[in-house]
C-alpha cells in the first residue's frame, strides 16, 4: 500500500491504479463500518484508494475536532489489510493552503434541516473537502456510509448539480451485535452510556414497525419511536413514566421522518421516507437512521 502524504504524491500513485477506481474518504479512527466501505469498493472496483483526514472545516466551534480520535498507525494497518492500494493522508496545509477562499454550499432543506440546523456550516465543510478529494483522487465510484444519510444526500446533490463524473454508492450501516451503529465516536461512551446507546436503534425499529401499520402516517412513526426512546421499558406505570420523563436518558436533538433525497420533513409516508434521529448521551452525540421504504408497499396496498 502506498501512503501519499501530499497532493503530488497522491496524483503519481493514483495514476497507475487500475480502473474502475473506488474511493473511500474517512476521518480515520477506523472501525468495521469503514472496512465494509472498503469491502464494497473492492467488490465493484479494480483499484481502491482511501483517504484519512480529520477535516477541520466540518467541525463547529465547541465541537470535538481537537479530541476526535486519531490513530494513524492502526488506520494504516487496517487499510492495508483490507486491500487498499493507495491511502491519501494530506495535511491541513495541503487541503487549505494560505489564501484558500472557496466554499461549496448546497442550498435547501438538505443542508439546512436537522444536522444542518444543529451544526451550522457543517455541510459546507463536508462539501468543500469531498469536492477537493474528488478533484485529487478522480475516482469512478465514491463510497459513503448510509448512517450519515444527510451527508450522503448532500454529496449526491452537489455531484449531480456540478456534473462531477463519479457514481456515489451508499453502503448500509454496520451495527454492533446489540444494534448500536458503528461510529468512531462510540469510544467516548462510558460503560453506562454504552449500555443505553442501543436504545437509539430500538427506537428506530419501533418507528419502522409503526410505519408498517395500515394507514400509518409520519406522525405515528415519530410518536412510536419517541416513546420507545424515552420510555424504553414500554412503561405504562404513571410513576415510571414520570420518572423517565424527568430524567431522560437521551437528550433528543431531533427525530423526524424525511424524504431521503431532499431531507424535507414528510407528513405522509412514501417510497423515499427515512426516519432519522440525533441524540446526546452525556457529551457524545449519536446519529442513526432507518429507511421506511419497506413499509411503503404494505401501506400502499391497503390505501
Ligand atoms: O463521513 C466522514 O467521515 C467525513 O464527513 C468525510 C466524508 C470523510 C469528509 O470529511
Amino acid at each position: 500500500m502506498i501512503v501519499a502524504r501530499s497532493i503530488p504524491e497522491a496524483r503519481t500513485a493514483l495514476r497507475d491504479l487500475p480502473r474502475p477506481l473506488g474511493f473511500v474518504p474517512t476521518m480515520g479512527a477506523l472501525h468495521a463500518g469503514h472496512l465494509s466501505l472498503v469491502e464494497s469498493a473492492r467488490s465493484r472496483c479494480a483499484g481502491v484508494a482511501a483517504s484519512v483526514f480529520v477535516n477541520p472545516t466540518q467541525f463547529g466551534r465547541g465541537e470535538d475536532f481537537d479530541t476526535y480520535p486519531r490513530d494513524e498507525a492502526r488506520d494504516l494497518r487496517l487499510l492495508e489489510e483490507a486491500g487498499v492500494a493507495v491511502v491519501f493522508m494530506p495535511t491541513a496545509g495541503d487541503m487549505y493552503p494560505e489564501g484558500f477562499a472557496t466554499n461549496v454550499h448546497v442550498g435547501g432543506a438538505v443542508t439546512e434541516s436537522l444536522e444542518g440546523s444543529s451544526r451550522p456550516s457543517h455541510f459546507d465543510g463536508v462539501a468543500v473537502i469531498v469536492t477537493k478529494l474528488l478533484g485529487v483522487v478522480q475516482p469512478d465510484l465514491l463510497f459513503l456510509g448510509e448512517k450519515d444519510a444527510q451527508q450522503l444526500a448532500v454529496v449526491r446533490r452537489f455531484v449531480r448539480d456540478l456534473d462531477l463524473p463519479v457514481e456515489v454508492a451508499g453502503v448500509p450501516t454496520l451495527r454492533e451485535a446489540d444494534g448500536l451503529a458503528m461510529s468512531s465516536r462510540n469510544v467516548f461512551l462510558t460503560r453506562e452510556q454504552r449500555a443505553t446507546a442501543p436504545d437509539l436503534y430500538r427506537a428506530l425499529l419501533a418507528g419502522a414497525a409503526a410505519a408498517g401499520e395500515p394507514g400509518a402516517a409520519a406522525k405515528d412513526v415519530v410518536v412510536a419511536a419517541t416513546s420507545a426512546l424515552l420510555l424504553p421499558d414500554g412503561a405504562l406505570d404513571p410513576d415510571a413514566v414520570d420518572e423517565a420523563l424527568a430524567h431522560p436518558r437521551f437528550e433528543l436533538d431531533y427525530l423526524a421522518v424525511v424524504d431521503e433525497d431532499t431531507f424535507v420533513p414528510e407528513g405522509e409516508l412514501g417510497p423515499r421516507s427515512r426516519l432519522v434521529v440525533a441524540a446526546r448521551l452525556g457529551s457524545t452525540r449519536l446519529i442513526d437512521t432507518i429507511s421506511l421504504a419497506s413499509a411503503y408497499p404494505a401501506k400502499d396496498a391497503t390505501a
